[in-house]
């Protein structure tokens, strides 16, 4: 029962994601490079995969036409082509303009295109080929995000000799905000291609089996659902982390300890630095959190004299528009604020809309005083736990949304309401007047929750959990 594609290369373990772990850039000249993509999934998945030698299928970033497979680091890269129309359809269409909306607590208004959803389908189908025609007899294909939720059932159709695993990085909707979606029950069967689908939090999962009971009819019990055919599927938790030692040695590094020296330096060694790192994406909160931060210091509670608040916004998704409005909503924010309470050399706000390597990231990290991470819904949100991790000497306060999983794990953050501009002021001010003993004990504890789960904690769980479960491997069918 093998594809009819032709088999390009074999492999044991493969991943599929809507991003290569690199992208495409075309310059001016016409010549091409790559550079790392943007967005948690590629920092997590990366180290995993090259150490496992494993295939990885996703889009180079750009549109383009076909293009070979090519060895990148220890890895093999199998890059997926999108034309024009399907970039403006799958991606920014239907994957970020209607999905990544209502699985965000519709944190904006989804749009529902026929159109779009077709674009999905094939481009879907397209990502379950490649994986198809790259994987040996038998391997384990670990299929991620919500950009490909019906390759799971498109590749067992295919390949029904594969163990498939699925993972969403992203928050999975309560019933009444999913049942707005006219393809719920494509998208839910789809899923039910996989043998394991993972989720970021419990009740995430615990959504999703509800859905599949009342929408799709199968029996469930527990994080467990009974196909017709004899197949089970498992629902679970996995939450995500980062590579915690990498960033340890990175923050470690002299080159790095001596940059955040300069950062301090640079912004004329304030008393109190205030750091946001975010993709530039309105359910991130950036907006309602700088305002909380200007207000403090508008009432007189901050002196732009002895604190300042860098922004790090990395450019995301730019031609869809309420990416374009966001952005020029914080640009005016920003320039507001430093207007009515800039002085000279003295900007309350340090904003820069770029991305930056790990060692600046790393340099930011042990550069800050105080961290804020506000979004409105977050599925993990990685920069938590990168915070936590470069606080080598044990201090830094991080200041958490209640609405981002990490504040699961990390408890012992100065948690906040986002959407409660009083509580975030009271909060940060909170954050960065706290005694430096009631800092340490918190960090101490976030601490030893981002050591013991780092990101290879992660993937061996799900990929343990994706292969034991005797009972529920898939029924060989003999055509
Ligand atoms: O982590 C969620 C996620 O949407 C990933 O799937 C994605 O690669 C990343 O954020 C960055 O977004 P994008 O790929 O749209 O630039």
């Amino acid at each position: 029962s093998r594809s009819s594609t032709q088999q390009s290369s074999a492999a044991d373990l493969l991943v599929v994601a809507n991003r290569l772990p690199v992208d495409q850039v075309v310059e001016a000249d016409g010549s091409t490079s790559w550079r790392p993509s943007p967005g948690g999934l590629v920092s997590a998945l990366a180290p995993v995969m090259r150490r496992n030698q494993g295939a990885w299928i996703g889009w180079p970033g750009n549109a383009g036409e076909e293009m070979e497979p090519f060895e990148e680091d220890g890895l093999t890269l199998v890059p997926v082509a999108l034309s024009e129309e399907e970039v403006a359809e799958f991606y920014e269409g239907f994957s970020n303009d209607t999905l990544w909306p209502l699985y965000h607590d519709l944190a904006a208004k989804p749009s529902f295109h026929r159109e779009w959803w077709d674009s999905y389908v094939r481009v879907n189908q397209r990502f379950a080929d490649a994986a198809a025609a790259n994987a040996a007899e038998g391997a384990t294909v670990w299929v991620q995000d919500y950009q490909l939720q019906l390759v799971p059932a498109m590749l067992r159709e295919l390949r029904p000799d594969l163990r498939i695993g699925f993972y969403l990085h992203i928050p999975f909707p309560p019933a009444e905000l999913f049942s707005q979606l006219p393809w719920r029950r494509q998208i839910l069967e789809g899923l039910l291609g996989a043998d394991l689908v993972g989720f970021q939090l419990s009740g995430a999962a615990q959504n999703f089996v509800r859905l599949v009971r009342q929408r799709v009819g199968h029996k469930t019990h527990r994080d467990t659902v009974y196909l017709p055919d004899g197949r089970v599927v498992r629902a679970r938790a996995f939450p995500i982390s980062i590579d915690t030692e990498g960033f340890e040695e990175l923050a470690a590094s002299e080159e790095v300890q001596a940059r955040a020296a300069e950062i301090r330096r640079d912004l004329g060694n304030p008393r109190t630095l205030f750091l946001g790192i975010d993709r530039l994406d309105y359910t991130k909160g950036i907006h309602a959190r700088l305002r909380a931060f200007s207000e403090l210091i508008a009432d007189g509670h901050l002196d732009v004299e002895d604190a300042v608040f860098v922004q790090v916004a990395t450019p995301s998704r730019e031609r869809v528009d309420q990416y374009r409005q966001l952005r020029d909503d914080i640009d005016q924010l920003v320039g507001r604020v430093n207007g009515d309470l800039g002085r000279i050399g003295r900007p309350a706000i340090s904003y820069l809309h770029s991305s930056f390597p790990r060692e600046e990231m790393a340099a930011l990290y042990r550069a800050a005083d105080v961290m804020v991470v506000t979004p409105f819904r977050d599925g993990m949100n990685l920069v938590a736990k990168e915070y936590v991790a470069c606080r080598l000497d044990g201090d830094g306060a991080l200041v958490l949304s209640e609405f981002a999983g990490a504040a699961d794990e990390l408890r012992q953050a100065y948690l906040v309401n986002p959407y409660d501009i009083n509580g975030m002021k009271a909060t940060m001010l909170e954050a960065s007047r706290a005694q430096p003993k009631e800092v340490a004990r918190r960090m101490r504890a976030m601490r030893k929750t981002v050591s013991e789960h780092d990101v290879s904690h992660w993937a061996s769980t799900f990929l343990t959990s994706l292969a034991g479960d005797p009972e529920s491997h898939t029924k060989q069918t003999h055509p």
